[in-house]
């Protein structure tokens, strides 16, 4: 925000503008600084900035390709896929409404996953393919410890979207 923002703003609330008159520019920024705050999206699109977030993912899709990607801490492996262009489809975008984001996680580091909600279990009940390793790749969050976890793509995935609706990478 700068000063005119706050001049112009201010001058349709009677109070503020009378308890920012005495007020310098200087102070009157100090009192309104913001810090830039990640909008919608943008988190995810981000590439891990230090080794000690770094976490390996690979994903093995539909034809049996590894493709190893260097996600970070707090990535959704949903938004993550997409960022590096491997095709987890992700429907209703991460809303727990579809399953197209469906994925088979390898042994090691499936018991290191929260269990899935009620929600999260109904929606795999639905899926095309299910096995006992599958979960919902927009429901797994990284931390440190899914280090080197697998992910594998299943064969089909079935989109309830009527118009067949595919989210685009950002
Ligand atoms: S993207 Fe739809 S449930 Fe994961």
């Amino acid at each position: 925000m700068n000063v005119g923002q706050i001049y112009r703003y201010s001058s349709c609330v009677p109070k503020l503008k009378e308890f920012l008159k005495p007020m310098s520019k200087p102070s009157l920024l100090r009192y309104f600084r913001s810090s830039k705050v990640l909008t919608h999206g943008e988190f995810e699109y981000q590439d891990p900035k230090s080794e000690e977030e770094v976490v390996n993912v690979t994903y093995i899709d539909k034809d049996g390709i590894s493709n190893n990607v260097r996600g970070k801490v707090g990535d959704n492996v949903l938004y993550l896929a997409h960022r590096h262009g491997i095709d987890m489809e992700g429907a209703c975008e991460a809303s727990l409404a579809c399953t197209t984001c469906h994925v088979y996680v390898e042994s090691d580091h499936l018991d290191l996953l929260p269990e899935a909600d009620d929600k999260e279990n109904d929606l795999l009940d639905m899926a095309p393919f299910l096995k006992e390793n599958s979960r919902l790749g927009c429901q797994i969050i990284l931390t440190k410890e899914l280090n080197g976890i697998q992910l594998q793509l299943p064969k089909a995935t079935r989109n309830f979207y009527v118009d067949g609706h595919k989210p685009k990478p950002h």
